[in-house]
C-alpha cells in the first residue's frame, strides 16, 4: 500500500515538471523582444558591434526619448493612398531593449495599407479619424474583419497578415501601438514581387497559377520608383 502511494507520488511529481518545464518553454516561444537587463540602453545606432538590438550609447539626454514625427499626417499621395510613420528604435534610441513602439498611419480617402505582417510584434490600432474596414487572417485562413471608426480600437496579433482600408470619403488616421521596438515589416506584394534580388518568376506563375506575362505585370507596377 505504501509502495504504491509512494509511486503514486512520484508520478504526480514527474507530471508537475513537465507541466513547469512546459509552461517555461511555451512562455519562451510566446516572449516578444526579450526583457530588459538594465534601466535605459538608449540605441547607439552606428554602434559596430550588433547585438539582439543596438549597443547602449555612453551619455544620455532626454531627447533620446522623445519625437514630434507622430504629430503630423504623413503624406499620403501615393499609388496606395496610405503612409506609416514609424516611431520606433530608430527614431527613438530610448526604446533599445524596452519592447514596445508607436506607429502613425494616415490614409487618403480609399487609402490602403496593403497586406503584411510584422513578424516581431502584435499591433493594436486606435482611431484618431476617419472610418476604416480592418481586417487578418488566421493560419486556418479565417479573415477576422471590421468596419472601425474614430475612438475605437482593433487588434492584429503577431504575425498574422493584416490590412486597413479607408473606404470613408474623408483622410482617416490611427495610433499604432506594437510590442518591439522594431516589429519589422513584411508587405505581402512587394515582398513577393519587388524583392532584391527578385523571386524567380517560375516560383511566382506556379505560387498564383498565373503567367508569366503577369507575373512580371505586377513585378513592374511594384518596382521601386527610380
Ligand atoms: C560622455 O560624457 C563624459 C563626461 O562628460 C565624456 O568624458 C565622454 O567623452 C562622453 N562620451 C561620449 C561618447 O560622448
Ligand atoms: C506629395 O506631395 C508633396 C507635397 O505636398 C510633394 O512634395 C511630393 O513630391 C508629392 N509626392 C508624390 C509622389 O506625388
Amino acid at each position: 500500500m505504501y509502495r504504491m502511494a509512494a509511486a503514486f507520488d512520484k508520478l504526480v511529481f514527474l507530471m508537475l515538471m513537465v507541466v513547469l518545464l512546459l509552461n517555461i518553454s511555451f512562455n519562451k516561444v510566446l516572449a516578444s523582444d526579450p526583457d530588459m537587463l538594465q534601466d535605459v540602453c538608449v540605441a547607439d545606432l552606428t554602434g559596430k558591434p550588433k547585438v539582439n538590438g543596438f549597443i547602449c550609447k555612453e551619455n544620455v539626454t532626454a531627447d533620446d526619448f522623445f519625437t514630434t514625427i507622430l504629430g503630423k499626417p504623413g503624406a499620403t499621395n501615393n499609388s496606395l493612398g496610405s503612409v506609416v510613420t514609424g516611431a520606433n528604435v530608430m527614431k527613438i534610441p530610448g526604446l533599445n531593449t524596452l519592447g514596445v513602439s508607436l506607429s502613425r498611419i494616415d490614409y487618403a480617402p480609399h487609402g490602403l495599407n496593403p497586406p503584411h505582417t510584422h513578424p516581431r510584434a502584435t499591433e493594436v490600432i486606435f482611431v484618431l479619424e476617419g472610418e476604416l474596414d480592418v481586417g487578418f487572417i488566421t493560419t486556418a485562413n479565417v479573415l477576422i474583419s471590421k468596419s472601425i471608426k474614430k475612438g475605437e480600437v482593433f487588434v492584429f496579433p503577431r504575425g498574422l497578415v493584416h490590412f486597413q482600408k479607408n473606404n470613408g470619403k474623408k483622410p482617416a488616421a490611427v495610433l499604432s501601438a506594437f510590442n518591439s521596438q522594431l516589429p519589422g515589416t513584411q508587405a505581402i506584394a512587394v515582398t513577393l514581387f519587388a524583392s532584391t534580388p527578385p523571386v524567380p518568376d517560375h516560383v511566382l506563375t506556379k505560387a498564383f497559377q498565373i503567367g508569366t506575362k503577369e507575373v512580371e505585370k505586377i513585378k513592374s507596377r511594384l518596382a521601386p520608383k527610380k
